[in-house]
């Protein structure tokens, strides 16, 4: 037993906190049982990418919103030596007691969801215990992947297309207002990203599934994407992260026309352990969580699930995209009024205005969240387990 409190260092919290990552968990499964169940929703869903962010929100969604059973690969750290496990670790022991708790089957495979092992383990346990899944979730970012052929390792990279891109940003450790300048990317940089974070995996993962029958029939296949405003596009969109997520994108096409039912979901930009460490983002999203805020429309990432699934995939009118046949649950974020608000507000922005004119105290305080910090109801002087068991795996 030990008192947990949190260790910043740049972009990461290196300590989480078992009871603040319940406790946020169980939040976000209250927000959705809050809305009623969801309709016509999937019943077996295996969700790749399955502890934090987008992916642990869908696995929320999924079970306590469509009594969904679900299997989660994740790769995550338990504890050790007396160092906190992963935040993902400590919210997946939590998803499977309350999910195991409201009656629905949880398990989790921790691992390298780039590796035929991994892939396998995870097929095996899928035909086993649920048969067939009618959703497919792909929600991982990762800096690296080992590519399972030939076992080469490519590292993805944030990087500018073109020409050095220098742009305002906020160092979210100290507080300040800085100039980040990022040298172009190489064509292996681009190539490189892509690799890790296009679709190429994505398709080693439905072809397996349906090799083995373990998709249903009609089964669907979501992967996340971003693509955000003009301000951030040489380091995002236009930059090899974006062509990274074009890649994603345009596999969701031949994954359709290889007979899969495929999307690309393009999602809001919020604070994650992923986006965090994207230079100018942070920035963008404190001014953009000020903007929607003001607006009424700010969601975290159970807000978008919960309306994907309720409103973009599962609602009356079927699958609703545009006319890239993207998913879009940006739609808020792209608003022209809120872009309009965010873009006026960008150059105006100071280390000395950084608190009163974007919401950066709220950016940190659910940056902290995610890390189980700051959790309302928590009493953070007390002494706490730190080696909770995943109860699917030990
Ligand atoms: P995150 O960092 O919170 O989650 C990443 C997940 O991937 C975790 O469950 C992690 O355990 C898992 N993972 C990473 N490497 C793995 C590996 N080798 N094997 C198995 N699991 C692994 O990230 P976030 O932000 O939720 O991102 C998920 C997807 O959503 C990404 O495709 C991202 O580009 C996309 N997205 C994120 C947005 C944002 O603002 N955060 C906006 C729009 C899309």
């Amino acid at each position: 037993m030990t008192t947990v409190k949190p260790r910043v260092r740049g972009f990461i919290c290196v300590t989480s906190h078992p009871t603040g990552c319940a406790k946020h968990v169980q939040e976000q499964i209250d927000y959705v049982k809050g809305n009623g169940p969801i309709e016509g929703g999937p019943k077996k869903v295996l969700i790749i990418g399955a502890s934090t962010g987008y992916g642990l929100s869908t696995r929320i969604t999924a079970a306590f919103g469509c009594g969904a059973d679900t299997l989660g690969v994740f790769f995550e750290r338990p504890s050790d030596k007396g160092r906190p496990a992963s935040a993902g670790w400590y919210n997946s022991a939590a998803f499977e007691q309350y999910a195991t708790e409201a009656g629905l089957y949880a398990k989790s495979i921790n691992g390298d969801a780039f590796s035929n092992e991994i892939r396998q383990q995870t097929i095996d346990t899928l035909k086993a215990d649920l048969g067939q899944v009618d959703l497919v979730v792909y929600s991982l970012a990762s800096p690296v992947r080992v590519d399972p052929a030939t076992g080469e390792k490519y590292k993805s990279v944030l990087k500018p297309i073109g020409e050095e891109f220098t742009a305002k940003s906020v160092d979210t450790d100290k507080e300040l207002i800085t100039e980040a300048s990022l040298p172009p990317a190489t064509e292996e940089d681009i190539a490189n990203t892509q690799k890790v974070m296009g679709g190429e995996d994505w398709t080693l993962w439905m072809n397996a599934l349906r090799e083995a029958d373990a998709l249903a029939p009609g089964a669907k296949a979501v992967a996340y994407s971003y693509i955000g405003p003009v301000l951030t596009y040489p380091i995002y969109r236009e930059g090899t992260i974006g062509k990274a997520k074009e890649h994603l994108e345009s596999t969701a096409g031949e994954l359709r026309i290889a007979g899969y039912d495929a999307y690309v979901s393009v999602n809001k930009a919020l604070v994650t352990q992923a986006s965090s460490a994207i230079p100018v983002v942070p920035l963008y999203i404190s001014i953009l969580y000020k903007v929607m805020r003001e607006k009424g429309i700010h969601e975290g990432c159970i807000e978008q699930m919960d309306r994907m699934f309720r409103e973009k995939i599962y609602g009356a009118s079927g699958v609703v995209t545009d006319e890239k046949d993207l998913i879009r649950v940006d739609d808020w974020e792209m608003r022209e009024d809120v872009q309009e608000a965010a873009t006026a507000i960008w150059p105006t922005i100071s280390t000395d205005n950084l608190k009163s004119d974007t919401d950066f105290e709220f950016y940190q305080s659910e940056f902290l969240k995610l890390f189980g910090f700051g959790l309302d109801g928590v009493d953070y002087d007390a002494e706490v387990e730190i080696e909770v068991p995943i109860p699917s795996i030990g």
